[in-house]
């Protein structure tokens, strides 16, 4: 045992005198199949029977020791390969050689027109509000004046949590608006950017989870002339200034007066075309006014305050803008098509 010891304290002592470069070496004398670790292991036939376990022991850690160095001394080298000096030249490495270049990936696509439709916004002063994407009952539904077993709730068909009846995956963003109607400050100014989730059925026009842009806009004497205002200055911005918008009633539970709107078709110009079914307009958002049931059940004064509310999809805008025909290319990570977006805001 003694000696075996000595022998082991002699080896971790050259072993700690390999340097960078030597990892072969080191290999053949220590590792090989006549190396010096397979020799010491040897030993264990000449101990005596009742400190095998020990000997055992100690030659395992031993093994283990001298290959973890060779591992160690094997990632040195391959990260100091581009310095080493090449054979029959000068023997210093030559450090004035440029590093390995790191390729930089591209932004989503989602995740540019969602920058771009943000930052329009802001110089609006609307700052950016998020909240959870699962969500209680109360804030995705019910405080929007979608109660229990109202029929709206089927516009938008949801899942569930299993564990708790309450609890849902977000189907719009305005989740987070009555989190902010909540807090009390007015007046309220914000945008709401994230992802929701809805069952519906894969396709190239419809999918499980999108992403949306939700604004609200809440103070003493809003009106329907400001949201008008407010999305005709982002439409310029986001499509250029030759762009024309339309608006249509429509019905949201959560705004009374509700509208769409439209944009006159990108593809075509208005003349018509498959993208915009012959129409020469799109449809690119929902809005209104917030309804007065909203603002009370979020604790605002509906005789003092009014606001203004509205939500687009980013997808079908970023479909609009690069012509992408399939909402599923967003989702599957395929590098060529992710490849093409390279802008780097
Ligand atoms: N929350 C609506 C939706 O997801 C969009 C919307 C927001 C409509 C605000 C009107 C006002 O479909």
């Amino acid at each position: 045992m003694e000696q075996l010891l000595q022998q082991i304290d002699g080896y971790k002592k050259e072993i700690a005198t390999y340097d960078e470069g030597d990892a072969e070496t080191f290999r053949i004398r220590w590792l090989g199949t006549k190396g010096l670790v397979k020799t010491i292991m040897g030993e264990m036939k000449n101990v005596a029977p009742e400190q095998k376990k020990e000997a055992g022991q100690l030659l395992n850690e031993f093994k283990l020791f001298a290959e973890q160095r060779y591992e160690e001394l094997k990632a040195v080298s391959a990260n100091s390969k581009s310095i080493q000096p090449q054979a029959g030249q000068n023997s210093k490495p030559d450090l004035t050689l440029p590093g390995d270049p790191t390729p930089l990936g591209s932004r989503h696509p989602i995740s540019l027109v969602k920058n771009q439709v943000v930052r329009i916004f802001q110089r609006l002063g609307f700052a950016v509000a998020e909240g959870p994407e699962i969500e209680d009952d109360w804030h995705n539904f019910t405080a929007l004046n979608l109660p229990d077993n109202h029929p709206a709730r089927d516009m938008q068909d949801t899942f569930y949590i299993s564990q708790n009846p309450d609890w849902l995956l977000r189907t719009h963003t305005s989740n987070v608006q009555v989190r902010e109607m909540e807090k009390g400050k007015l007046p309220v100014r914000i945008i709401c950017p994230g992802r929701v989730y809805r069952n519906e059925t894969i396709s190239a026009r419809a999918h499980c989870f999108f992403h949306q842009v939700e604004g609200l806009y809440i103070a003493e004497n809003v009106s329907f002339a400001d949201l008008k205002q407010t999305l005709y200055f982002f439409v310029q911005e986001m499509f250029g200034a030759t762009v024309k918008i339309r608006f249509r009633p429509s019905y949201f539970p959560f705004t009374e007066p509700s509208a769409e709107m439209d944009i006159s078709c990108l593809i075509c110009n208005g003349e018509g075309c498959s993208v915009c079914k012959k129409t020469g307009w799109v449809e690119i958002l929902g809005c209104g006014m917030v309804h007065p049931n909203v603002l009370d059940n979020c604790g605002i004064d509906s005789n003092k305050y009014t606001g203004f509310a509205f939500g687009m999809g980013i997808e079908r805008i970023t479909m609009l803008k690069y012509q992408i025909k399939d909402l599923r290319l967003f989702s599957e990570n395929d590098q060529r098509f992710l490849k093409q977006f390279t802008s780097a805001v």
